[in-house]
């Protein structure tokens, strides 16, 4: 994990973006939401897979019926009209992968000029099920080999460019772009969110040496993964790919006062996230499952605030507040329930992947990083049970995962529902809690009497957005001994 740290997740600042893109010719996955604008041409894929394919359904438009695997596109052609502001002719340098496109028959195969300018041409094969010729494609589609008994789309990559400084794309709808396998990160956009996921792809495995071993591309393609590598292919592949929505408070700020006079929510926003347990327990809307992690720490840990105990043994339990978007109550409505909206805050990761990659996925504007809480000992006693924070628990540390944001005035309110205490932590940017409509905060100071474990050197020195926290001796890589781990307490007025 500490090889591949990366930013996945941000939200830029804002200018006024082109509602043009750039005159090239590529396709582009379709969102749920539709393509672009109705001057883009459509188009399907269907595999036929092994039986248990899955899309992110509330993302992607495709479907899933037993083997057949629709993936549904949106091809733009450099001739085509948009009526919006122009913008940049080309695209903008990165790392990020559209799926290449030609809009009229071409005579030779594999030209890497037709990638639009910037792009290196690159491949990766969808292993189909052998049902002779069931493969089916219509419409404006990707360039790809179809063939009865595998797909081999072709792709425009680049990768000369860093994953989070933030490039300029049309801001007027969703879009899904890639990642590189290079990188495995997602290209930040100026005033758009993103969230990692991925397709799984059920594909099989019998043909390859049949029909040949592959050849690796000349340049990265996307990222992908399969559960087995099986002589050149693989069964069962995730298909990385990056959702942009509009950032959350861009249609914020335009109510910001409406939203803040609004009623006070009832409902916790429906997202996975993990808090800190208050001493009074986890907020009681139905959708919360209390935790507890054992850590063993020195005798000089004090917990203010939050559910836990120590021990003279330095045996630390500390508890939390696991929150799951599909345990949101049917009670629950978008007039009712509150937002994370713009501020300076953050919460430990809830959940992993909705699709079985590791994607690192905190909610629509948060960025994930993590924390360390090192033991002092490689205890047997260390132990987690119930909802959890996402993140590596071994019995000489835990790595936290944490979701954070710094985009919006720790002193503009959020709304969330105050009937019951609660915990979230300032960012290290800010070291100050973000003020939410209704309550008191206090700003605090966990002091954790952590171990020394002096492992490999943390990369995180707050260059991206981490939890407030400081570590007594930083020359000894960022692990310990001893911390202090901020926290921001939250009660009624
Ligand atoms: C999703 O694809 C289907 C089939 O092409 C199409 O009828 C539908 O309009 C698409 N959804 C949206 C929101 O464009
Ligand atoms: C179904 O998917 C899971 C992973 O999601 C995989 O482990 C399993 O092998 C798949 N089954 C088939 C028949 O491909
Ligand atoms: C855990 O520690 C106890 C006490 O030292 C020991 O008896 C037990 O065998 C250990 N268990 C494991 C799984 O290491
Ligand atoms: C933090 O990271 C940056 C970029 O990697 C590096 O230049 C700087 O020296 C680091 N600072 C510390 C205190 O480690």
């Amino acid at each position: 994990m500490l090889g591949q740290l990366s930013l996945l997740l941000g939200v830029c600042a804002y200018s006024a973006a082109s509602s043009c893109w750039p005159k090239e010719n590529f396709a582009l996955i379709q969102p749920q939401t539709g393509c672009p604008d109705g001057n883009w041409l459509t188009g399907s894929i269907t595999n036929t897979l092994h039986k248990n394919s899955s899309f992110p359904e509330d993302l992607v438009n495709g479907t899933v019926e037993g083997q057949h695997v629709t993936t549904r596109f949106c091809a733009h052609s450099k001739d085509q009209k948009c009526s919006g502001t122009p913008g940049s002719a080309n695209f903008p340098k990165g790392t990020y992968c559209l799926w290449e496109y030609e809009p009229k028959l071409r005579t030779r195969q594999r030209t890497e000029e037709i990638c639009p300018v910037g792009f290196q041409w690159s491949w990766m094969n969808i292993d189909d099920i052998n049902l002779h010729n069931v493969n089916s494609h219509e419409g404006a589609i990707p360039l790809a080999e179809y063939f009865s008994h595998s797909t081999v789309p072709y792709f425009c990559c680049r990768d000369d460019g860093e994953a989070k400084d933030a490039i300029e794309l049309p801001t007027d709808n969703d879009f899904i772009l890639m990642p590189t396998m290079a990188k495995k990160a997602c290209q930040e956009v100026k005033g758009m969110t993103v969230k990692k996921t991925s397709i799984y792809y059920s594909t099989a495995d019998e043909e390859a040496t049949v029909h040949g071993a592959p050849t690796v591309p000349d340049s990265t393609p996307p990222e992908y993964s399969y559960d087995q590598v099986v002589a050149n292919w693989g069964r069962g592949m995730h298909f990385a790919i990056c959702y942009y929505s509009k950032a959350p408070h861009v249609a914020k700020s335009k109510n910001a006062v409406a939203s803040s006079a609004a009623a006070a929510p009832v409902c916790w926003p429906k997202d996975d996230f993990v808090l800190l347990q208050a001493k009074a327990g986890c907020p009681k809307d139905g959708s919360f499952t209390p935790g507890a992690v054992k850590h063993i720490f020195g005798t000089k840990t004090t917990i203010p605030a939050v559910s836990g105990t120590t021990s003279e043994n330095g045996l630390t339990t500390i508890k939390y507040c696991k929150h799951e978007a599909a345990k949101q109550p049917k009670s629950c409505n978008p007039l009712n329930t509150g937002s994370f909206g713009a501020g300076s805050y953050c919460f430990f990761l809830g959940s992993i992947s909705d699709t079985g990659i590791f994607d690192k996925s905190c909610p629509a504007g948060f960025n994930y990083n993590w924390v360390v809480l090192d033991n002092t000992v490689v205890a047997n006693a260390t132990s987690e049970t119930g909802g959890v924070p996402e993140g590596e628990y071994y019995h000489a540390s835990i790595v936290y995962y944490t979701c954070c944001r710094n985009d919006g005035d720790v002193n503009v309110p959020i709304n969330l529902p105050k009937k019951d205490n609660f915990i979230l932590m300032p960012t290290m940017e800010e070291q100050k809690c973000q003020t939410v409509n209704g309550m008191k905060v206090e700003y605090l100071n966990m002091m954790l009497d952590t171990g020394d474990m002096n492992f490999i050197p943390m990369l995180n020195n707050a260059t991206w957005m981490a939890n407030d926290y400081h570590v007594y001796n930083p020359a000894k890589g960022h692990w310990g001994p001893q911390m202090d781990f901020k926290i921001c307490h939250y009660t009624a007025k």
